[in-house]
């Protein structure tokens, strides 16, 4: 099977990300048992299209997709020579662009669910004869969209990070508040997980409280930390149920930006390998980017934390929205290569539920704005509040 895409599209106004569009197709070929045949798609602007669109079709403007069979494209060849041709689909991917905005989904899923509609017309299937040829299309759209484009059914996780509950004990050096207390409550509220990050310098979190929590914690205890050997250590001896690793520096306020896999692939890959060995399941934190999912992979990593933080800090809705979009695309490009997907940062009772409609996205780790709501209405509130958001987003 040879997939040929072509994207004569500007590639800064439409990102696609030709792997994940060639392996879809192949898994969509092969679900149809088509994997003997070859497939061209060219992906192209509205101007292009509606050329396209006026000289074949007869129509004015573009058009979102449009399929010639490769028995109607070379019809002075004989049929043997093009048998295993499926023939070439045409996809506008601004107007796929300007769809996946109405149906709030990713550029990626709305140019797939094109690739599937296009596919099917090549097959001999129609939806402008007949309602019943058209009720048929639909289905067998609607199967293919289900098993080629398998997303999570349920809502995503939510993890809480009780370090600023550590943070406020530890700025009267006393042994309230307890954040494994605050673990248990937030648990009995509905979290799914528990996130804490023991800093080299130990200013909030203590090794007491890794110790106690490993004990208590009864969903799953996520362990962020430096890619140092003391840590590695300590994680090795506690077994957290994950570690997710992130970047330190020491006169951060809060972690600041996502790791550089690529520029420390071979650190990392080493501390992976320590922790698979221990059965430990390990996340990078990363900035939404193609290049450090890309390096993520290669690392062995099984999960990715995609920052959300400057999505959550965007000072306007335009700068909101180039944020959001990066998340999108990142969450898309990581899911489809086989990573899992968390995300956190910053996130809010206002930012969460857009990051959690997220089809892709696995759980949301969030610390600050439930502790911080959790101090006018307590744990319990506060967490079912974040529970609620990510419910309604679902
Ligand atoms: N994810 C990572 C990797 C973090 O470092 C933090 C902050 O500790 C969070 C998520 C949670 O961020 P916030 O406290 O802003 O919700």
């Amino acid at each position: 099977m040879a997939i040929n895409l072509l994207n004569t599209a500007d590639k800064k106004r439409f990102p696609a990300n030709r792997k994940l569009l060639i392996d879809r197709t192949k898994a969509l070929l092969t679900f149809l048992g088509k994997q003997q045949q070859d497939l061209s798609i060219v992906l192209m602007d509205d101007t292009e299209m509606a050329r396209y669109n006026s000289e074949f079709r007869h129509k004015k403007g573009p058009t979102n997709v449009l399929s010639f069979p490769a028995t109607e494209l070379y019809t002075d060849l004989p049929p043997q020579l093009i048998s295993n041709q499926l023939g070439d689909i045409l996809i506008s991917v601004e107007t796929a662009w300007v769809e996946s905005k109405k149906k709030q989904c990713s550029l990626h899923y709305r140019i797939c669910e094109l690739i599937i509609h296009g596919t099917l017309h090549l097959l001999g299937y129609d939806h402008e004869q007949s309602t019943q040829e058209a009720l048929i299309m639909w289905e067998k759209e609607h199967q293919l969209i289900k098993n080629i484009m398998r997303r999570r059914k349920t809502m995503p996780y939510l993890a809480i990070n009780v370090d600023h509950v550590a943070t406020i004990r530890e700025a009267r050096g006393t042994i309230e508040p307890d954040p494994v207390h605050a673990a248990a409550a937030c648990e009995l509220a509905g979290a799914d997980g528990i996130v804490i990050h023991l800093r080299e310098d130990r200013r909030h979190i203590q090794d007491r409280d890794v110790y106690l929590l490993r004990k208590t914690v009864k969903t799953r205890l996520n362990l962020e930390m430096a890619a140092t050997k003391e840590i590695i250590d300590i994680a090795l001896e506690v077994r957290p149920d994950m570690i997710t690793l992130v970047p330190e520096k020491r006169e951060e306020l809060t972690t600041e930006g996502g790791l550089d896999v690529a520029g420390n692939e071979k650190k990392l890959r080493k501390t992976i390998h320590k922790m698979t060995k221990a059965s430990i399941p390990v996340s990078l934190f990363i900035d939404p980017d193609a290049v450090q999912i890309e390096s993520a992979l290669e690392v062995g990593a099984t999960f990715v934390e995609l920052h959300t933080g400057r999505y959550c800090d965007a000072r306007d809705e335009q700068e909101q929205e180039i944020e959001f979009h990066l998340i999108e695309q990142a969450a898309e490009l990581a899911f489809e290569s086989g990573l899992k997907v968390n995300a956190g940062h910053g996130l809010d009772y206002r930012t969460t539920a857009r990051v959690a409609a997220l089809p892709t996205i696995h759980e949301l780790s969030i610390g600050h704005a439930i502790i911080s709501r959790a101090v006018y209405v307590g744990v319990d509130q506060a967490v079912r509040e974040m529970r609620d958001c990510i419910l309604m987003a679902g």
